[in-house]
C-alpha cells in the first residue's frame, strides 16, 4: 500500500445514481483518491436482497460505472469492480455468519426499514445484508468508508463484528473501518422528508436530461406552511433552499434567503432557479458519462481490470482468515 491506508465503499446497482449518491458519498470516493488506495464496488449481491426480478441487473450494473467515472474516478487510480467477481466475499460472509448475532441484526433500523419496504419478502439475505457488507470492506482492510449517514448502524455492525471475531479466533487479521461523511450526510428526497432514494421513489437521478430534471424539480415539497405566492415562507424548512446551497451562488442563496422570507420570490421560481443551476453544474458530468456510456466494451474491460486487482488483495486477506479460523489447508 503505497498511500495513507485504504479506502473502501459501494452501492447498490438499482438504477442510476441520484443526488443522495452524489452528495452523501461519491463527491468523497473521488477526493479520497488522492490520499487513499481505493476500491469502489458495484454490490450485486446486496442488490438482489431487495429484487423481485433481475431483469435489469446487468444493465444496472454497467450503468453505475459510467456514473463513477464521470464523476471523478479514476480506474488506474483506484480498484472499480463488481461484488460477484469476486467470490471469496461470499466465503468470508459464510465465515462472519458465525460471529454474527441475529438478534442484533434484526433490531437494526436498516432492517427494520427494509421489512416496512418489503413485507413479503424478508428473506435471509436481508437479515444478513450487513453481514455481507462487513464481509466487503473487511476483505480489503478498509480503514476508511465513505458512506451516506444512513449507513452509521451498518458501519458499527462492521466494527462490533471484527471485534468478535478477532476475540474469538485470537487473531489481528480484521480491521475496524471508519465511517467518513460528506457535509452533506443527508440528502432529503422531493417529498423534502424522506432521505432521497430510488425505493422511495422521491431520487433526482444525475444523468436525467435538463427538461427531465426541471419535471422532478418543479414537484419538489417546499415551506409546507407557505399554501399561496403572498405567504412569507421559511427557507430554514425548506428543502429546496438547502439544495440552493450545494448548487447555487452564494448571491443567489443570500437573495433567496431574504426574498422567500418576505414573499418576494415564490416557489416556483425557486424551484427553477435551482432547476437551472443544477443542470448547468451537472453539464460536465453528463457529456463525460454519455462519451463513457457509449463505449460498453471499455468499461467491462475497467470492471474486469478492476476485479482481477481485487481477487489479489481478497485472497490474501482469506488465507489469513482461514487459518485464524483453523480451517484445513
Ligand atoms: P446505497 O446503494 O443505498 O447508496 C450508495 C451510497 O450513497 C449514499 N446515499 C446517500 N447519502 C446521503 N443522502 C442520501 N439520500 C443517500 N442515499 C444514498 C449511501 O449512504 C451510500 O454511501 N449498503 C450500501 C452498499 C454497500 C456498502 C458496502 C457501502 C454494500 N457494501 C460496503 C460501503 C461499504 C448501500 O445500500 O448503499
Amino acid at each position: 500500500m503505497s498511500k495513507k491506508g485504504r479506502v473502501f465503499s459501494g452501492a447498490r446497482p438499482t438504477g442510476r445514481q441520484h443526488l443522495g449518491n452524489y452528495l452523501g458519498a461519491i463527491r468523497n470516493y473521488v477526493t479520497m483518491q488522492s490520499q487513499y488506495d481505493c476500491v469502489y464496488c458495484v454490490v450485486d449481491l446486496h442488490a438482489l436482497t431487495t429484487m423481485e426480478t433481475t431483469r435489469d441487473l446487468k444493465q444496472n450494473t454497467f450503468e453505475m460505472a459510467p456514473d463513477w467515472l464521470a464523476a471523478g474516478i479514476d480506474p488506474k487510480e483506484s480498484i472499480v469492480f463488481v461484488q460477484s467477481h469476486v467470490p471469496q466475499v461470499t466465503e468470508l460472509y459464510t465465515i462472519l455468519s458465525m460471529v454474527s448475532s441475529l438478534g442484533k441484526l434484526t433490531d437494526l433500523p436498516t432492517f427494520k426499514d427494509k421489512v416496512r419496504l418489503q413485507p413479503n419478502n424478508v428473506n435471509l439475505g436481508l437479515v444478513g445484508y450487513p453481514v455481507l457488507m462487513t464481509a466487503d470492506i473487511v476483505l480489503y482492510k478498509a480503514n476508511f468508508v465513505p458512506v451516506g449517514i444512513d449507513q452509521a448502524p451498518h458501519i458499527e455492525y462492521a466494527r462490533e463484528t471484527v471485534r468478535s471475531f478477532n476475540y474469538r479466533y485470537n487473531s489481528t487479521a480484521l480491521i475496524e473501518p471508519e465511517m467518513v461523511v460528506t457535509t452533506v450526510p443527508k440528502v432529503l428526497g422531493t417529498d423534502g422528508q424522506r432521505k432521497m432514494g430510488k425505493s422511495e421513489n422521491n431520487h433526482i437521478e444525475l444523468a436525467l436530461t435538463p427538461e427531465e430534471t426541471q419535471k422532478v424539480v418543479m414537484t419538489m415539497v417546499t415551506d409546507p406552511q407557505r399554501l399561496r405566492r403572498a405567504d412569507p415562507g421559511n427557507p430554514d424548512v425548506c428543502n429546496v433552499f438547502s439544495m440552493h446551497k450545494t448548487f447555487s451562488s452564494p448571491e443567489e442563496v443570500e437573495m433567496i434567503n431574504t426574498e422567500c422570507r418576505r414573499a418576494g420570490i415564490g416557489c416556483v421560481d425557486c424551484k427553477k432557479i435551482y432547476a437551472k443551476n443544477l443542470n448547468a453544474n451537472l453539464a460536465p458530468f453528463r457529456e463525460r458519462r454519455a462519451a463513457f456510456e457509449s463505449n460498453p466494451g471499455a468499461i467491462w474491460d475497467i470492471l474486469h481490470d478492476g476485479a482481477r486487482r481485487a481477487r489479489e488483495i481478497a485472497e490474501a486477506t482469506m488465507v489469513e482468515v482461514r487459518a485464524a479460523v483453523g480451517l484445513p489447508e
